[in-house]
């Protein structure tokens, strides 16, 4: 693979090249647990900022990493929320419904549509994959929405036959039906969306109010309704003050919206405005809250159902 000569991310840190004792760094993850891992994308000073490609550099490196790749991925950040959870560890936006503020996002994820697209020749190449992430996708006006899915056709050749995925959150699912609906019929067939978990003082504990057992309910029926093929739940552990009885409570009633995936999220703490809160919460709390979860996916073969219906 040939980069341009200022393009030095293939080359060590300093920080990333200095050698420590196996057991020291076993030790070290046992201590930090809750902040060892990390997730795209969270930009640390440390680990990611030495290896991002200089600007001037980014068009060129496209083109070489691309070459010769037959198929590829599309992933399309929307980083608008209704509100900012104290958890949340991606890059987003708070936003108050300003549509100027979401239609310059929209236009200059377009123009870099045409760019890359010019740019890498995706013609010579299968897209097997759209997720539309974020944010919160669902939160924007649905004609944005249809804007990316028609560049993505355009400037990429998005076959109909690919399963688009987006995420929402249940209130939005809950009380705007025709939105689900209007998703669903510009070709949307995965819909994921966050439920955390069911307690409300946790809920309201980790900033994240607007929200009820009632809404996920009403959304996963309007989901259903839409017609959406795949449907995903998002749970979280590993949250200082959750107890044993809110994880079984909260994994008894995303059981029992019956969706096609549950996903469980350890909270990762790192960057975000919790992040005090990660020595407050033991390994031995997280690996009880999760093999709790696990045992009661296990039960009437539920987790195993799940596996075979769509792996
Ligand atoms: C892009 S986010 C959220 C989608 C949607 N906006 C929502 O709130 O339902 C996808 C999932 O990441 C998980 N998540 C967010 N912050 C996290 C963190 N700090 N550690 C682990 N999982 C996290 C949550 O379960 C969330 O539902
Ligand atoms: S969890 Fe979802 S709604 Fe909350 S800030 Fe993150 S992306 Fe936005």
């Amino acid at each position: 693979m040939k980069f341009p000569p200022s393009f030095s991310w293939h080359e060590t840190s300093q920080e990333d090249g200095k050698k420590y004792d196996p057991e020291l760094v076993f030790q070290a993850g046992l201590k930090h647990h809750g902040i060892s891992n990390t997730a795209f994308p969270i930009a640390h000073r440390s680990t990611m900022q030495p290896y991002k490609v200089p600007n001037d550099d980014i068009e060129s490196v496209a083109v070489q990493v691309w070459d010769g790749v037959s198929e590829m991925s599309l992933y399309v950040h929307i980083p608008f929320c209704e509100q900012r959870c104290r958890f949340c560890e991606y890059t987003v936006v708070k936003n108050d419904r300003s549509y100027p503020q979401e239609t310059m996002y929209f236009d200059a994820l377009g123009r870099e549509f045409v760019m890359y697209g010019n740019l890498i020749v995706p013609k010579d190449k299968k897209i097997v994959g759209f997720d539309i992430g974020g944010g919160t996708p669902s939160f924007v006006d649905v004609r944005h929405i249809k804007q990316v899915i028609d560049s993505a056709v355009g400037c990429f050749g998005l076959s109909s036959d690919i399963d688009i995925s987006i995420e929402t959150t249940p209130k939005i699912a809950a009380l705007d039906f025709k939105k689900m609906q209007e998703l669903h019929d510009m070709g949307i067939r995965r819909i994921s969306m966050g439920i955390q978990t069911v307690n409300p003082a946790l809920l309201a504990d980790v900033g994240r109010i607007a929200t009820s057992a009632q809404w996920n309910i009403e959304a996963a029926e309007h989901i259903y309704r839409a017609g959406f093929e795949r449907f995903n739940v998002d749970l979280m552990y590993g949250f200082a003050r959750q107890s044993l009885e809110s994880v079984e409570a909260t994994i008894r009633h995303a059981i029992a919206l019956d969706p096609h995936y549950i996903t469980l999220y350890r909270m990762r703490y790192k960057g975000t405005l919790l992040k005090s809160d990660a020595e407050n919460v033991s390994l031995e709390d997280v690996n009880r809250q999760v093999t709790l979860m696990k045992t009661i996916l296990k039960e009437g073969g539920v987790y195993r159902q799940i596996w075979k219906k769509h792996f």
